[in-house]
């Protein structure tokens, strides 16, 4: 029943509005150095941030948007600022998960939830429940999350499903397995903060997303930055390994079979 399709075995739809967005909120730290504040205080500041990007994508028609809050590698942060951030994302829970089920939002988690207390695991698992639903915009917040748990999870649970299975593994048989395998691979990858890396996010799921840095710290992340990435995004050519004359004669609508696509002549413009 998976909606299995990726951007390197098919042609995706390439809309004016990225389906997918996918954050790295980077710079929270800084923004309260900055001001003599904690660290902490950034990540306060930043949940406010996180409020407004997501009215902003409900409103612009995103269909996914996803958060890194915490990743795998984050529990190396002192012991402080680690129970600081456990504490605001429950808070966050508590205070949130009416409101964006109100608003049409579907919750989803991804990550290594067995490193969380049982609270914040029940927390979460009710949030989903109740916005499982919803429609209008897909909120995905990656915690405890990292790209190679990720990828070594799908194996494991790909192996499981198939245990006579020894070689020959395709895409279709692997990412199903994928945490985010609900959701299509982000078209639009953005992160605060001014470093350009992808810090173990979605590894294998960033295979054909546009990328785009902003020095902005977290916390001056506004509805106009996103519409300016937006807009850098629209001005790409999305290739997908083709040649830009290719994309000419060949401009295609739907997500169609590679197969189909690398020859078709007679097509219109
Ligand atoms: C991002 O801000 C939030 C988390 C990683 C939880 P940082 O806390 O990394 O802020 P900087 O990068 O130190 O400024
Ligand atoms: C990436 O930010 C993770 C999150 C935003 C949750 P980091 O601040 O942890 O990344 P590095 O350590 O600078 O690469
Ligand atoms: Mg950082």
């Amino acid at each position: 029943m998976s909606l299995f399709s990726s951007t390197t075995q098919s042609l995706p739809e390439t809309g004016s509005i990225p389906h997918h967005v996918a954050i790295i909120m980077d710079g929270n730290g800084r923004w309260a150095k900055k001001r003599f504040l904690p660290r902490v205080a950034g990540h306060k500041v930043g949940v406010e941030t996180v409020r407004t990007v997501i009215k902003a994508c409900s409103e612009r028609g995103i269909e996914y948007l996803t958060l890194f809050a915490f990743s795998s590698e984050n529990w190396r942060r002192p012991p402080e600022e680690v129970s600081f951030l456990m504490g605001l994302f429950m808070r966050a829970l508590e205070e949130e998960v009416a409101k964006l089920h109100n608003n049409g939002i579907r919750l989803r988690i991804v990550g290594d939830l067995s490193r969380f207390e049982p609270k914040l695991v029940d927390m979460i698992r009710r949030g989903e429940a109740l916005t499982a639903a919803n429609q209008r915009l897909t909120l995905t917040i990656a915690a405890n999350y990292g790209g190679r748990w990720d990828i070594l999870q799908a194996i494991e649970r790909m192996l499981a499903a198939q245990p006579d299975k020894r070689s020959n593994f395709q895409e279709a048989d692997f990412a199903p397995h994928l945490a985010m395998a609900y959701a299509p691979e982000p078209d639009l990858f953005i992160r605060t903060g001014g470093e350009q890396r992808i810090s173990n996010f979605l590894l294998w799921q960033l295979a054909y997303t546009e990328f785009y840095f902003t020095d902005l710290l977290w916390p001056e992340f506004d509805a106009a930055v996103l519409d300016a990435a937006i807009a850098s995004y629209h001005s790409r050519e999305r290739r997908f390994g083709r040649t830009s004359e290719q994309l000419n004669i060949d401009r295609e609508p739907k997500t169609v079979p590679i197969s189909t696509a690398v020859s078709r002549p007679g097509q219109d413009a």
